[in-house]
């Protein structure tokens, strides 16, 4: 089983201190097997927030945690449009990694991640025909009982975002970025971007995308929040492509909590879920966390 910590949308420049050293306390002592971060380092891509973003990094690493970090849309500059055009991921290059879709693989599992930041679209993101083929490229020799995982900062699926029936825009091209999931085999896709949590089987969103659940993590720490939905990460207990817990790690002011943990299996084609246990469940009201993952069959 692998163990999995997934925070997302970091945001140095709009972040709180105190939830940001929350998250290093809380992974030093769970001792993920891997640490996922998916995007939105920065509030603006400034050199500052890159080095404090590359400091936060550099304290994971110190403590001995494996990490795949990728780029979001914040970690391109918005108002130095020569920056933005010119060299749109430099400082993301410089301050935290070359490598743009990071590949690592455990024993149990087998995780991409996948570049969807763009210049040219403010929020939206994208894929392209050469990170598709890298999809399927490197999943292509990984053993059947590893779990596929691929991470984007865009979901490439559209979302409930709001708390009507609103829905997000899904990442370019991502009819064709289904069929290459689906080619892939991929078991799990890890997003962010919307600072809200969700979880879905992706068969009950699109027609065609193989056996995939979307998980979306909350921003971890950034003052920003969506429909006043708290912060929060995911932590994820992974077994063989057909198995999988989701705890999402609320924040509740004061410390991180267990509010949800769900399980899911695999069953075919489809994934099933249950809701573990709410004892421990945060203290408060969160219906923004609670809503999504109760969206998803039990
Ligand atoms: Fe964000
Ligand atoms: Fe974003």
């Amino acid at each position: 089983m692998a163990r999995i910590a997934h925070l997302s949308d970091i945001h140095f420049g709009a972040n709180d201190p105190n939830i940001v050293a929350a998250t290093i306390d809380w992974v030093n002592d769970k001792q993920p097997d891997l640490v996922i971060i998916s995007g939105d380092l920065t509030q603006r891509a400034r050199e500052g927030q890159f080095q404090d973003a590359a400091e936060y990094l550099r304290s994971l690493r110190e403590n001995g945690h494996r990490l795949l970090v990728i780029p979001g849309n914040h970690d391109i500059p918005l108002y130095d449009v020569f920056r933005r055009f010119l060299s749109p991921l430099g400082r993301y290059k410089r301050h935290i990694a070359e490598d743009l879709c990071p590949w690592v693989e455990t024993d149990e599992a087998a995780v991409l991640g996948i570049n969807t930041a763009r210049s040219l679209t403010i929020k939206d993101g994208r894929i392209n025909e050469e990170q598709m083929q890298l999809i399927r490229q490197r999943f292509k020799g990984v053993a059947p009982d590893k779990t596929r995982i691929l991470v984007t900062h865009h979901p490439l699926f559209a979302l409930p975002i709001g708390w009507g029936n609103e829905l997000s825009e899904a990442v370019g091209r991502h009819e064709d970025a289904l069929q290459a999931i689906a080619d892939a085999g991929i078991h799990l896709t890890l997003a962010g971007h919307f600072h809200r949590t969700y979880a879905e089987a992706a068969s009950k969103m699109v027609a065609k995308a193989g056996p995939t659940l979307v998980i979306q993590a909350g921003t971890a720490t950034s003052t920003r929040l969506r429909n006043q939905e708290p912060q929060s990460f995911n932590w994820l207990h992974v077994e063989q492509g057909n198995r999988m817990e989701l705890q999402v790690i609320v924040w509740n002011g004061e410390e991180f909590q267990r509010a949800s943990h769900v399980g899911f299996s695999l069953e075919g084609e489809q994934w099933h879920s249950e809701e573990l246990s709410t004892e421990e469940r945060a203290t408060g009201d969160f219906p923004g966390v609670k809503a999504p993952i109760a969206a998803a069959d039990r």
